[in-house]
């Protein structure tokens, strides 16, 4: 199954912000790569990287949040929402997936394009702002 790979197009232009979305694809990758493997195996392996995936994100936010706060960043406050909203989202799935209730294709198919999303979109909008403050030091 297809998965969106990290590529420059993806950078923020701060290496750490950076290395962090690389890993949360490459997490997104693993996932795919267990779609069709229709096995017990799969369906734990499935679930294991979703909760990986869980506290993988959690530090990305809270890293990306610091971040963005010490540098006073405008829009933290709408960046913090959707980072909540995702976080609630991802621990509804991880219960369903315990459940045995989750659709491993459409729950990857919602992770791969919330973080496409979440770095294309909101990010970039910290892209230029982030740039502006580092070309003052
Ligand atoms: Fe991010």
């Amino acid at each position: 199954m297809n998965s969106p790979i990290w590529n420059e197009s993806f950078s923020v232009g701060h290496p750490v912000l950076d290395g962090q979305h690389k890993e949360l694809l490459a997490l997104c990758q693993q996932a795919a790569d267990c779609v069709e493997d229709v096995s017990l195996e799969g369906a734990e392996h499935f679930h294991m990287l979703l909760n990986d995936l869980a506290v993988y994100a959690k530090k990305h936010f809270r890293t990306e949040e610091k971040i963005l706060s010490q540098h006073s960043y405008p829009l933290l406050n709408e960046q913090k929402t959707e980072h909540e909203e995702y976080e609630v989202w991802l621990s509804e799935t991880l219960l369903a997936a315990m459940d045995g209730n989750s659709d491993k294709a459409d729950v990857h198919q919602f992770l791969s394009a919330w973080w496409v999303r979440h770095i294309l979109e909101s990010d970039m909008r910290y892209r230029e702002f982030l740039s502006g403050i580092n070309r003052k030091y």
